[in-house]
């Protein structure tokens, strides 16, 4: 997908911002996820070429850490933690009732863009698992009835968690 006019203006500035930092890829990638909330394939070419990488390479550090995104993030994303505190007070149990709810993989999107979910690896709130992060928001000591209504509050239209 191409960028509009004002997504490329903004790239462009952040990329001004950080070309000359040392090691300012990373800072960059970061900025423009923040302002955009993705950072989009088409982004990529200017990127390397600010920072006299090849497009591959560029890709390969937007893989390589996994909270960057290169679509726009759905309504609402909500990231379980599957780190090993969170195991053992039962996330994988959390786990296995969110697919089975949302019909979606443990990194699955709905169709319509209205729920994302996402692993993550420790939520720092290991001393109150399970948890999870919904929208940004840390929820502790997650049960499947706590669970089911973030979930509700998700999937039902308009509805905000
Ligand atoms: S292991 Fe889940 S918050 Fe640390």
């Amino acid at each position: 997908m191409s960028l509009t006019a004002e997504q490329q203006a903004r790239i462009a500035a952040l990329v001004s911002d950080h070309q000359t930092q040392p090691g300012g890829l990373l800072p960059l990638l970061h900025a423009v996820q923040d302002e955009l909330g993705h950072v989009p394939d088409a982004a990529t070419p200017d990127i390397a070429r600010a920072f006299r990488l090849s497009r591959a390479e560029v890709r390969g550090v937007l893989s390589f850490y996994h909270d960057f995104r290169d679509e726009p993030p759905a309504r609402h994303e909500l990231r379980l933690c599957r780190a090993e505190a969170c195991q053992s007070m039962g996330s994988e149990a959390l786990a296995q009732r969110l697919r089975a709810r949302t019909g979606l993989d443990d990194a699955g999107r709905s169709a319509d863009g209205g729920l994302e979910l996402r692993p993550v690896y420790c939520l720092g709130a290991c001393a109150c698992a399970p948890a999870l992060l919904l929208d940004g928001e840390l929820h502790a000591r997650i049960d499947a009835a706590m669970l089911d209504a973030l979930l509700a509050g998700c999937l039902e239209e308009g509805g905000a968690c």
